[in-house]
């Protein structure tokens, strides 16, 4: 790992590629999805996070983001996303994150892909391309310029993941490879470590890793959690480039 990592040093600038998931966030006070007392265990999905659920009823969706939202305003980044973001004062660093929070970007990342949406931009019912900032509670009657009622820009199950191709292209390419806090459960983003060029470092950082090493080669896995494990890749991979 050493040596590829020295070769790189002396070529360019790496760009390093980081998969987050909820579990970045879980120190910042964010539920996860799938630990115990996870979103999914209070919530059915297919009633708060599907494009059914949201026909059937509306007002119940919209609660749930809206009380996301509203905690999100309350929190803030951790050491964990403040690392990341330390990683581009030498390094090309996009971020491909299922996390629909703004804390990567609150930590001074500048380069955030959500392929899962975000909690503060909203969407026409009716133009998917209509999306704006906001950061209130989005109630029934809220609706775009056109007159149509407004939901959360939040990808939801069932619904086509947008971002995907881009993310496809920037792993593509990457130098390294840092993933965090995520089960690993969730197509099409699960599957993006696959299309890093072979040979890849990739770093695995969670406390409960769900990665097999066999199936990926140049895998090491921090089991601990994200603000200390993050931290210790960042040190290796900036301590490489002196
Ligand atoms: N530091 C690092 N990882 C942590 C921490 C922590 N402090 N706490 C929990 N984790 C890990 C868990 O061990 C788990 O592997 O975070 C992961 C969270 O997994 P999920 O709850 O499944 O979240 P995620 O992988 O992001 O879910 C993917 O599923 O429901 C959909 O759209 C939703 O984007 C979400 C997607």
């Amino acid at each position: 790992m050493s040596t590829t990592l020295g070769w790189i040093k002396k070529m360019k600038k790496m760009k390093i590629i980081v998969l987050t998931g909820a579990g970045i966030s879980a120190e910042s006070g964010l539920k996860t999805f799938r630990d115990a007392d996870g979103l999914w265990e209070g919530h059915d999905i297919m009633e708060v996070a599907s494009p059914e659920g949201f026909t059937k009823n509306p007002a119940l969706v919209l609660d749930f983001y809206n009380q996301r939202r509203r905690q999100l305003l309350e929190v803030t980044p951790n050491e964990a996303h403040t690392q990341i973001a330390k990683l581009e004062t030498k390094n090309e660093v996009v971020i491909i994150t299922q996390n629909v929070d703004d804390l990567h970007e609150r930590a001074g990342s500048s380069n955030v892909l959500h392929l899962h949406g975000e909690l503060l931009k909203v969407r026409s019912t009716q133009n998917e391309y209509n999306i704006k900032y906001w950061d209130k509670d989005i109630v029934l009657g809220d609706t775009c310029e056109d007159g149509h009622q407004l939901r959360p820009h939040i990808v939801w199950f069932g619904e086509a993941v947008p971002m995907f191709e881009k993310a496809v292209l920037e792993i593509s390419n990457a130098d390294a490879v840092i993933i965090v806090g995520t089960s690993m459960q969730v197509y099409p983003a699960a599957g993006l470590v696959h299309y890093a060029p072979k040979n890849t470092p990739i770093y695995f950082v969670d406390p409960k890793p769900n990665i097999s090493q066999s199936f990926i080669d140049n895998l090491t896995i921090y089991a601990e959690k994200a603000s200390t494990g993050v931290k210790k890749v960042v040190d290796v991979l900036l301590d490489n480039q002196d």
